[in-house]
């Protein structure tokens, strides 16, 4: 596996394997890697000849009072793991390579209306920085497809649609969540979990999946089955952000005769932020 810090590297490289007429994927990441990225990649390897990951914590998605500057950075543990899984190409840039000036001064990605839901709500910058980091990355790896987890599912929809509208040529490709074997959704974050915490955890998956379970027994009072998974949560420990059920497919509130929905589920454990989705149908 070979590892680039220079965007001019990166593009050298794959102009190099576009024009031996090979498909590029990319999977988009900002490191501390766990067998969920992992997984991405394995996904990866099944869609394109050559795969590219990146590794980028990203400024601009965090908000001024979030974890940017603590969250973990584990550049040499990652390229040997990737490197493990059969990845092609590492590419690791500086933030001065992606925002050469401040972002303010910088043009931008937004997605608006789906960027406001749910975990934007509380994160209003969010999803701006993700949609506008992703469309870099794009341009820069211009990969024939990306891969991304179901666990960040409004990340998922949000690229979807960005990707639509400004009509680049990337399919995208959802990987389902990993778990721990107690249900955990892994997360780069988990490693905030004190030992405490880390088993309690887990509700939150349980919650929700008695939450699916309880609407396919016919349950449809939304606010009723959200006001419980809530209660349930912070009798746990949490402090819970919010829990929805929503559509799929754009994230907006069911209609009756929507097939496609799914629970979304954000709160707080100690200084960690857990997500989580499940399907309820
Ligand atoms: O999901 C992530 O790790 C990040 O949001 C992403 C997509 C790499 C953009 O920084």
């Amino acid at each position: 596996m070979q590892t680039v810090h220079g965007i001019a590297e990166l593009r050298a490289q794959v102009a190099a394997w576009k024009r031996a007429g090979e498909r590029v994927a990319l999977i988009p990441t900002m490191g501390n890697l766990h067998r969920g990225h992992l997984r991405l990649v394995e996904r990866a390897r099944q869609l394109a000849s050559r795969t590219v990951a990146s590794i980028f914590v990203n400024p601009t998605q965090f908000g001024p009072n979030e974890d940017f500057a603590g969250y973990p950075r584990t550049l040499a543990d990652d390229g040997r793991q990737l490197g493990a899984v059969g990845l092609d190409l590492l590419f690791a840039p500086e933030v001065a390579a992606i925002y050469p000036r401040p972002l303010a001064d910088m043009t931008q990605v937004s997605v608006p209306g789906l960027s406001q839901l749910l975990c934007g709500a509380s994160r209003p910058i969010h999803f701006g920085g993700v949609a506008t980091v992703v469309a870099k990355l794009f341009n820069l790896a211009q990969p024939d497809v990306a891969v991304f987890g179901e666990k960040d599912w409004q990340q998922l929809v949000i690229i979807r649609r960005m990707t639509a509208d400004l009509d680049l040529p990337v399919e995208i490709i959802g990987v389902p969540t990993v778990r721990e074997a107690d249900g955990l959704a892994m997360s780069s974050r988990n490693g905030y979990l004190s030992a405490e915490e880390r088993a309690i955890a887990p509700t939150l998956h349980a919650v929700l999946h008695a939450m699916a379970e309880q609407w396919r027994t016919g349950e449809r009072d939304y606010g009723a089955l959200e006001n419980t998974a809530k209660a349930r949560l912070a009798a746990a420990g949490f402090r819970p952000d919010y829990v929805e059920i929503r559509r799929a497919d754009d994230l907006q509130r069911p209609e009756p005769g929507d097939a496609a929905l799914r629970i979304f589920a954000a709160a707080w454990l100690g200084r960690a932020r857990l997500i989580d989705n499940l399907a309820v149908i």
